[in-house]
């Protein structure tokens, strides 16, 4: 069993570096997989509203008999229900498919330029805190302007920006934005959605340690000060993609897979994603 260490939150609270990912994961599927997930070592789940696999987290963290309080749970409002009273009723709802009364992180999963609703959501996350049923609060997917904007008018910064990140695509402005602000950056496809597995690059740094691809740009992200969420739905990978906590990239193996940086994104742009 390998365990992750925790980092702080700009609001005091400690999150596990690694997360286990289930986008994409279907409902039934996402039982065994965050079974087996919690069974080699994870304490720390990441779902969305959007994922519609929150039934079967909540049924696999019943399941564990592990105590609540020791999983970090993340969960998301999508972008149909942004809005104050909407963000409310949908926090009722993942809580209630995921059968616990907090969660440990709420964020706002995409802002959704064109609704111009970010701001209002972002208060309602507010009152869940302040209420401590969402423990802790974020937003995913935010650029420099939806950051300012919501902290110009609430005065109330952030615990955590969840976006894209991997070596085609390491945010290093966002990510100074998100250190700049005091708001951790966690990063989502860490693997490119599997993309960059095979790439050459990866692939000779792993050689040198010994170690797969997946572990290699697992630890890459950390190392860059990430919290890191793989995704798999393979017993054997979720083991591997966790188990990085005894070996170092150095400076050169940091500097080969920044030559990967090229900007390519595997999902959206947060500045055009307006969609249902
Ligand atoms: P699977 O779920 O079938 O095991 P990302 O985390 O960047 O979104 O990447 C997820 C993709 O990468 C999934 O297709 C997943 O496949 C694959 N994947 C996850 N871990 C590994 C691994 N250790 N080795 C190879 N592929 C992996």
């Amino acid at each position: 069993m390998v365990f992750a260490p925790t980092t702080p939150l700009n609001d005091g609270r400690e999150i596990p570096v690694i997360g286990f990912g289930v986008w994409q994961v279907p409902d039934d599927v996402v039982v065994d997989a965050t079974l087996k997930a919690l069974e080699v070592g994870y304490r720390h789940i990441d779902t969305a509203y959007l994922y519609l696999n929150e039934r079967g987290v909540g049924e696999a963290l019943q399941r564990s008999g592990l105590d609540r309080d020791d999983i970090w749970v993340t969960t998301k409002v999508w972008n149909t229900d942004q809005g104050y009273d909407e963000t409310l009723r949908a926090f009722d709802k993942s809580t209630g498919l995921l059968g616990i009364d907090e969660v440990d992180l709420y964020l706002i999963h995409w802002p959704t330029p064109d609704r111009d609703l970010y701001v209002d959501s972002w208060k309602a996350l507010i009152h869940l805190r302040e209420e401590g049923r969402a423990r802790s609060i974020g937003v995913s997917n935010f650029h420099e302007s939806h950051l300012n904007r919501i902290i110009d008018e609430t005065g109330v910064i952030p615990a955590m920006n969840q976006i894209e990140l991997h070596p085609w695509l390491p945010q290093t402005q966002v990510r100074a934005v998100n250190e700049r602000l005091g708001i951790r950056t966690e990063a989502w496809s860490p693997l490119g959605s599997g993309r960059l597995i095979d790439d050459p690059v990866i692939g000779e740094v792993a050689a040198k340690h010994g170690r797969s691809a997946a572990q290699v740009m697992v630890r890459w992200s950390l190392q860059l000060g990430n919290v890191v969420l793989p995704k798999s739905v393979t017993p054997a990978r979720i083991e591997q993609n966790i188990d990085v906590f005894d070996f170092e990239l150095d400076d050169a193996d940091m500097a080969a897979i920044a030559t990967l940086d090229c900007g390519k994104r595997t999902g959206p742009n947060p500045d055009e994603f307006n969609e249902a």
